[in-house]
């Protein structure tokens, strides 16, 4: 390791209204390193990536790059001396071909035209290298958010660039996703690039990380080699308590309790759902306080079962009882006057308006159910923001902040409590915790459960095999757009639920 660090930060310090977002915070980062940044909701992290690549101005300190003082003004000019940004929120443009979003701003012309030719074989080649095959031609959209996620790490592995900075680039990826990554990104390591990356995984930091910076409140906490840091102490130091290494042991602990006792009326029944050429004739049943966790690979249908059963999208065959009686959902409007919600994985797309408060976004749900016409009043919309804002810890100035300046995983909070405040019976929760910190994570999931116990039943879906098996009652297994097995009680384990997603690949 050389002695001057390619990246540098010395006090760098930014402050929004009413957040220190940073406090003068030293930071540095070697070339063939990746160095991981570790910490809660809102302690920092995107904002020092912003500020190092000119998103946002620093108030006071330094960057240095190579060891020369340096400051972008935007982050074009951060490209231009080489460093390549993978932003928390993705930022490509869905009605774009995949081709023109990994080359956007940088098509290779021919004689001043744009060389579609090239465009198109280099795309290839790039996602070669993710061993992806996608027609690059398709238009963005048309991909699942997972695919569209390879599709910007694509786009920033593709340049030659010294420093990669990638921000949570693996929430929405599945295992055999994140170690194609991780395969790419040991090579370009290797080739003496660095690399600043920020996950809330802890099993992926400690299997690509060199080093890790702790962040908290806007501070950096430390500086160390992962080698020499437990994993307890890790967490410990994220969260500010010493005594955070038991409270992780005893909420990873798989829970032993008896799946309550079935037999009772399922508040939902789908029979035979299917729609051709997304899902297969697919039963499933949700009971009331119960958690049926759906675990599968991206494009095993996860989502798609989901969709089918919210009225998202029509089922062109089956039967769903609601309460024993039959229902035909066609469109979401219905399943919800029916008592479901669902909180989707795309946060962006399907999710937060990013313009709108905390409040605003909090009661959106519960006032379309309720009709416009009778608009839910002030005071009470406030008391609600501050109950749920209290409820899950959602980091904010308070409640009349816009949700676009919350850290991405409060949004995802505030996403939760949207479909929480309809007080549903049945709820559909794709990747809640996507983009969560570790401590937060198990809190939400324990207000889940407390939800559970009082009688609402949840379809629960996750890219985290382990976090499944922790909450689900019962396991539905998809493969291929099927369902292929259901798990409950001592047969839920992570082991088993691996060996069937895999079936006869293994
Ligand atoms: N543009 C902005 N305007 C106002 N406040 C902001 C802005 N960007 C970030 N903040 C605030 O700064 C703090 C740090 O946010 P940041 O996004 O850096 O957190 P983070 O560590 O990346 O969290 P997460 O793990 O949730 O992504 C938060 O309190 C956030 O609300
Ligand atoms: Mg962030």
């Amino acid at each position: 390791m050389s002695a001057t660090p390619l990246l540098e930060t010395i006090g760098l310090s930014r402050t929004f209204p009413g957040v220190r977002a940073l406090d003068r915070v030293d930071f540095r980062l070697f070339p063939g390193e990746v160095h991981t940044l570790m910490g809660q909701n809102g302690a920092g992290k995107s904002t020092l990536i912003n500020v190092l690549t000119g998103v946002h101005e620093p108030e006071a300190g330094e960057i240095r790059l190579a060891g020369q003082a340096v400051r972008f003004s935007t982050p074009q000019e951060a490209e231009a001396a080489g460093i390549q940004t993978l932003y928390q929120e993705v930022n490509l443009c869905p009605n774009l071909s995949v081709a023109e979003n990994i080359f956007a701003g940088r098509q290779p012309r021919k004689r001043g035209l744009i060389d579609w030719k090239t465009i198109h074989r280099r795309a290839a080649e790039a996602l070669a290298q993710l061993n992806l095959s996608l027609d690059v031609t398709q238009s963005l959209d048309t991909y699942p958010i997972a695919m569209q996620q390879m599709v910007a790490i694509a786009r920033a592995v593709s340049v030659d660039a010294r420093i990669l900075i990638l921000d949570e680039p693996t929430s929405s990826l599945d295992e055999g996703e994140v170690t194609r990554l991780f395969d790419v990104l040991r090579k370009l390591k290797a080739s003496g690039i660095a690399i600043l990356f920020v996950t809330h995984f802890l099993e992926q930091t400690y299997a690509i990380s060199d080093r890790i910076t702790v962040m908290r409140n806007g501070e950096r906490e430390g500086e160390y080699l992962a080698a020499d840091l437990p994993v307890q102490t890790l967490v410990a130091k994220m969260v500010g308590l010493e005594d955070a290494g038991a409270r992780l042991a005893q909420a990873e602990a798989p829970r032993h309790d008896e799946a309550a006792a079935p037999g009772g009326q399922p508040y939902l029944a789908a029979q035979g759902v299917a729609r051709r050429g997304v899902l297969n004739p697919l039963d499933l049943e949700v009971q009331p306080g119960q958690i049926l966790g759906l675990a599968g690979l991206l494009g095993s249908g996860r989502t798609e079962t989901a969709r089918l059963i919210f009225g998202a999208d029509k089922a062109d065959a089956g039967a769903l009882h609601i309460n024993g009686k039959p229902v035909k959902l066609s469109s979401p409007r219905d399943a919800v006057r029916h008592g479901m919600a669902y909180c989707p994985e795309d946060r962006k797309k399907e999710g937060i308006v990013a313009d709108l408060s905390i409040r605003e976004n909090i009661v959106l749900a519960l006032q379309a159910r309720r009709g416009w016409w009778r608009m839910i009043g002030r005071a009470r919309q406030r008391e609600l923001a501050d109950q749920y804002i209290a409820q899950l810890g959602i980091k904010a100035r308070d409640a009349e902040q816009p949700i676009g300046l919350l850290s991405g995983g409060n949004q995802q909070k505030v996403l939760l409590a949207r479909w929480l405040a309809t007080e549903p019976r049945l709820l559909i929760l794709d990747e809640p915790t996507r983009g969560i910190d570790v401590a937060a994570k198990f809190e939400i999931m324990d207000r889940v459960r407390a939800l559970c116990a009082k009688g609402l039943g949840i379809l629960f879906i996750s890219s985290e095999i382990s976090e499944v098996v922790r909450v689900s009652d019962r396991i539905a297994v998809l493969r291929d757009r099927r369902k292929v097995a259901e798990l409950a009680g001592a047969q839920r384990s992570e082991h088993e639920v691996y060996d069937l997603i895999a079936g006869d690949r293994r």
